[in-house]
Order: C-alpha cells, then sequence, then structure tokens
C-alpha cells in the first residue's frame, strides 16, 4: 500500500506539483493524500484541487500561538491518516513537539547546499560567496531549522552570469527531480537514519539518486 503523505505549502507548490505528479506512476511507494496549506491564497492548492487531492487550509492567522496552530495541524493530518509529511515551501517555523512526533517521517526541501546557506535568500548569499556549485537539499526535518539528516542533494553550477532569478531557476529544476526520488526513497522504506545519517539501502538505489547535476549540462 502507498504511504499516506501530505504536502505542506504556502505558496507556489511548484515542488508540491512535481510531488503529486511523480505519486500518480502506479508504482510510486507514496499516495498523495492531503495538500495542506497555511495561506488560503496559496496557489499551489488550485493544482492540488485540479488533481483530485483533498485540500485544506490552516489559516495562521486563526491562531494565538505557534503552539496552537502546531496542535491543530498535527490533529488534521492525524484525522486524515497521514503517515508522511512532505514540507513544500512551507514558510513556518514547526515546533519542537510538532517535530519529535513526525520525527523521521516529516521532510523538508531546501534550495542550497545544505549545511551551507541553511536560512532565507540562500541564492543571493551563494553569488556573493562566489561558490561555483550551488544546488538543493532534502532532509529529514529537525528542531533546528534547515538541519537535519540528508535524504538527498542536487549540485548545479553557479555561473559567472547568473542573477539571482537565473540561478534559482536552475536549482528549481533540479528540486523538481530530487524531492519525488527522495520521497520515493522514503515511503519506500529504503532511506534509515543511523546516528544522525542518513543510510541507503542497497548501493544501486543509492547511485541512482546521485550527484543530479543541472539538466542543461548533461
Ligand atoms: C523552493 O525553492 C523550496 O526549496 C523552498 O521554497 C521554495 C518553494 O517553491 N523551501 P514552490 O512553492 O515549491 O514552488
Amino acid at each position: 500500500m502507498p504511504r499516506r503523505t501530505a504536502i505542506l505549502i504556502s505558496g507556489r507548490g511548484s515542488n508540491m506539483a512535481a510531488l503529486i505528479d511523480a505519486a500518480q506512476r502506479p508504482s510510486y511507494p507514496a499516495e498523495i493524500a492531503l495538500v495542506l496549506s497555511n495561506r488560503p491564497d496559496a496557489a499551489g492548492l488550485a493544482y492540488a484541487e485540479s488533481a483530485g487531492i483533498e485540500t485544506a487550509v490552516l489559516a495562521s492567522k486563526g491562531y494565538l500561538s505557534r503552539e496552537a496552530f502546531d496542535k491543530a495541524l498535527h490533529a488534521r493530518l492525524n484525522e486524515a491518516n497521514i503517515e508522511l509529511v512532505c514540507l513544500a515551501g512551507f514558510m513556518r517555523v514547526l515546533t519542537k513537539t510538532f517535530v519529535e512526533a513526525w520525527r523521521d517521517r516529516l521532510i523538508n526541501i531546501h534550495p542550497s547546499l545544505l549545511p551551507l546557506f541553511p536560512g532565507l535568500d540562500t541564492h543571493a548569499r551563494a553569488i556573493s560567496a562566489g561558490v561555483r556549485i550551488h544546488g538543493c537539499t532534502v532532509h529529514f526535518v529537525r528542531a533546528e531549522v534547515d538541519q537535519g539528516p540528508i535524504i538527498a542533494q542536487a549540485a548545479v553550477p553557479l555561473l559567472s552570469a547568473d542573477t539571482e532569478e537565473t540561478l534559482a531557476a536552475r536549482v528549481l529544476a533540479a528540486e523538481h527531480r530530487i524531492y519525488p526520488l527522495a520521497l520515493n526513497l522514503v515511503a519506500a522504506g529504503k532511506a534509515h537514519v543511523v546516528d544522525e545519517r542518513v543510510v541507503i539501502d542497497d548501493a544501486r538505489t543509492e547511485r541512482a539518486g546521485e550527484a543530479v547535476v543541472s539538466p542543461e549540462f548533461e
């Protein structure tokens, strides 16, 4: 049985769309059972609805505290019998209690090669730092923001002519490739956390996910 998975969004939802599309393949080990947004105007909600997926809005403005919001979120996920949760542009810091309740069942995508550039404005910071290689990371979530065992990463070149926008677009294309790959590994039970590092069951599966490079350079 595919694992019942929720995607949490706050906006555009392009990673959400990539996960929805991947999960439509019959052999995919996860089923997107719920898309939940903390903002009623998140553009991604319309795509999820058009794909026939249950959607929910939990407006963060309506809650007095972070704890109260996370408690309602936890209840909503349980009500939908959710087993795995993917954060996809979900612009909220989650409480330690929530993160611990979903330990090793909660994953996030971040637009940098972690542990480099946690936090916001990753593309501008990569350009200022003068790095030649930039990228994205899918990781299990821990209470510290943008930390946690790494499941998959993709590298893209940073070119001299890059602006924040051109770099963001190149990284985003890579995000859309590795997020479905990472969820596949987790949902199939092939990615295990051992001593706060991810161990992938078999070498062939692991090689399939390594060092994805920007499409135009393949
Ligand atoms: C992505 O760059 C993701 O890495 C970051 O927020 C952005 C969300 O974009 N966490 P989208 O909503 O998936 O299009």
